[in-house]
């Protein structure tokens, strides 16, 4: 048997052969670059999303398992929905320098190729839409909200003696600061979004055919209101406290 090299082990060659610019044939050399540089950073955010996705999925099946409460093989449960919850919430850091990166693309190259996207618009983005059932919005609780609650419910706490209790509650408020580590991390990663897809067209329509900056404006909203407001509450009950 002949040894198993990096190119094979990680199908390189076929992963480098999805790049396909199309304006190449037609456009100037630093416009086929662009639009390669554009390709890239896209394709690269499907990647981080796919892993992403499936370690929140797998969060959503731990907390969700009935064993996710508690002492014994459930703490150990809370400890790897943490641990995966810190993990996409450094993702969410990656992508967002996905995004940022993008700022070095010439607005002047970019003019050139984007016919050639047609009507294809990151608003097509099927993962994407699969991280934004999990995390929810701030009218919607997501599968990760709901599956935290549950094993919160099966330790005998609410969301609020959570908060209260702070370290005190162990596995579930380290699942909880994560929790927030994401939802944060998504709503940073749709800021700087904004920010990129204002400076590339302005006022212009997307590709998707959505009015743009309104459009996008409206879908920045902070995930997981019910924890942001009993992280509040627990001031307010200091503050009284302390105020006798
Ligand atoms: C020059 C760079 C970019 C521009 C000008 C841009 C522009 C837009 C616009 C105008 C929309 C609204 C939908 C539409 O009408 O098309 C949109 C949505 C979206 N774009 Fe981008 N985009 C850029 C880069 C990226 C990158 C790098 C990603 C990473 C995957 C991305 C992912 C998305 C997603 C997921 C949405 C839906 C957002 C939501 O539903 O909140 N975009 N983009």
């Amino acid at each position: 048997m002949t040894d198993l090299t990096y190119a094979d082990y990680l199908q390189v060659d076929t992963l480098l052969s999805l790049q396909q610019p199309r304006s190449s044939g037609t456009a100037d050399r630093a416009v086929v670059l662009a639009e390669h540089f554009f390709i890239v950073a896209h394709q690269s955010c499907e990647l981080w999303l796919k892993q992403l996705v499936a370690d929140l999925d797998a969060v959503v099946d731990t907390l969700a398992s009935g064993s996710a409460s508690g002492s014994g093989s459930g703490a150990a449960d809370l400890e790897l929905s943490a641990e995966l919850l810190r993990r996409a919430g450094d993702l969410l850091r990656v992508l967002h320098e996905q995004v940022l990166v993008l700022e070095r693309l010439p607005l002047r190259h970019f003019v050139e190729f984007r016919p050639f996207l047609g009507t294809a618009s990151g608003a097509q983005s099927e993962q994407f839409a699969g991280l934004a059932r999990l995390v929810g919005t701030d009218r919607r609780a997501g599968a990760l909200y709901e599956a935290f609650t549950a094993a919160a419910e099966r330790s005998g706490l609410s969301v609020a003696q959570v908060c209260r209790l702070g370290p005190g509650a162990g596995g579930l408020h380290r699942v909880a600061e994560a929790l927030l580590d994401v939802g944060d991390g998504l709503w940073r990663w749709k800021v700087a979004h904004l920010g990129l897809m204002s400076r590339m067209v302005g006022g212009e329509q997307g590709t998707g055919g959505s009015s743009g900056i309104d459009y996008l404006i409206r879908r920045i909203v902070l995930p997981f209101p019910e924890l942001r407001s009993q992280r509040g509450q627990v001031h307010a009950a200091e503050f009284a406290g302390s105020t006798g």
